[in-house]
């Protein structure tokens, strides 16, 4: 008899193929196959997301399986993105999960992507000893698709306090590294320049709009006559300060992103930060959260790097509490491009 319960998790929103093993809420095997064959587009082409999930699915699912060390046979559950995202790729990920957990005869539980970026603070595996948030916490989630302050009063209970109104800041800074003639995903290549150069170099201009949302689209149009102008006097103009533009660049999304959410510590009372989602990886942001709590000023949470961008961990966790909780998906209920949590 099973007496444990094993919960195979499966993520496959975006470009990331992943899939994970949970034994009692304990993280096993964390698998993912990123696709470099966007690269060359300088941003996720959707049918080639999809194909690319069709050939990496079984060998990542059969990866995270050998990885914990179990047959499917002692699954408990599968736990599956099953929104927002692109839909090509989440239907790969849907498909297979509906598929084995009827062949194998147990339930599906259905994850919320962004809910999963948020209840990434409560993964662990066997040898990751960290303090969880407690509820209720605030959480900036911030990848290249939200840009959210979140309050999270429960595992399955949100109150968006302000959110982007037009581009996500992993969106905004993948677009300035795309006209400054760099790879994709920008975010991690504007980080790595940025550690050379001068954030004060340059200033680009900030959003003024009321309450706490975000806008990023002002930055990124600003930024990109910004370029064009000194390109038209010095044509090596971005090589010679790529340095400095990145710098300059982080230095201006990290303060938008800081001010709203310290108006939101305050308007809330709540000093508990947490920070989630793909840009929770940049090197400043992470800075400016620990400045805070050496500080005094708040708690703050901040996940490994493997749990910032897109992983079936997260939705094991998600799948997991649901699991608690019987909170099972019907097999007819399809995916969905967007939604908020
Ligand atoms: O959460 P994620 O993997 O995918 C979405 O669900 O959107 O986030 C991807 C975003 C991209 O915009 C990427 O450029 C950004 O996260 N990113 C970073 C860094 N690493 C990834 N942005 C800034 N600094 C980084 N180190």
């Amino acid at each position: 008899m099973n007496d444990m319960t094993y919960i195979l998790a499966i993520e496959s929103s975006c470009d990331d193929t992943s899939a994970a093993v949970l034994r009692d809420g304990v993280l096993l095997s964390n698998v993912t196959a990123s696709q470099a064959v966007h690269e060359m587009y300088g941003g996720v082409v959707p049918e080639l997301a999809s194909r690319a999930h069709q050939q990496n699915i079984v060998p990542v699912v059969n990866a995270a399986l050998k990885k914990a060390n179990i047959t499917k046979e002692r699954l408990s559950a599968i736990a599956v993105t099953l929104g927002p995202g692109l839909m090509g790729s989440l239907l790969v990920g849907v498909s297979f999960a509906k598929g084995l957990a009827t062949s194998l005869g147990i339930p599906l539980i259905e994850a919320n992507h962004l809910q999963g970026h948020i209840l990434a603070h409560f993964i662990h595996a066997e040898d990751e000893e960290h303090a969880d948030p407690p509820y209720p916490f605030l959480c900036l989630l911030v990848s290249g698709g939200n840009s959210q302050i979140v309050k999270v009063n429960a595992y399955n209970s949100f109150e968006i306090l302000g959110q982007t109104i037009d581009d996500a800041a992993g969106e905004a800074i993948d677009k300035c590294s795309k006209v400054m003639g760099l790879g994709y995903p920008g975010g991690p290549i504007i980080d790595r320049l940025a550690r050379q150069g001068n954030p004060k170099a340059f200033s680009f201009s900030k959003p003024n709009i009321s309450g706490l949302d975000y806008s990023f689209s002002g930055l990124k149009t600003s930024f990109l006559y910004f370029l064009r102008d000194h390109v038209a006097e010095n044509a090596n103009f971005i090589e010679e300060n790529k340095n400095d533009l990145a710098a300059s660049l982080e230095a201006t999304i990290v303060d938008i992103l800081m001010k709203k959410l310290k108006m939101a510590v305050k308007e809330t009372g709540i000093k508990h930060v947490a920070l989630s989602g793909g840009v929770s990886a940049n090197t400043a942001l992470r800075q400016a959260f620990m400045n805070m709590e050496k500080a005094g000023q708040w708690k703050i949470y901040i996940p490994k790097f493997s749990y910032t961008t897109d992983n079936a961990a997260m939705i094991g966790i998600t799948g997991y509490y649901k699991f608690l909780d019987k909170e099972f998906c019907p097999m007819d209920k399809p995916a969905y491009s967007r939604t908020i949590i």
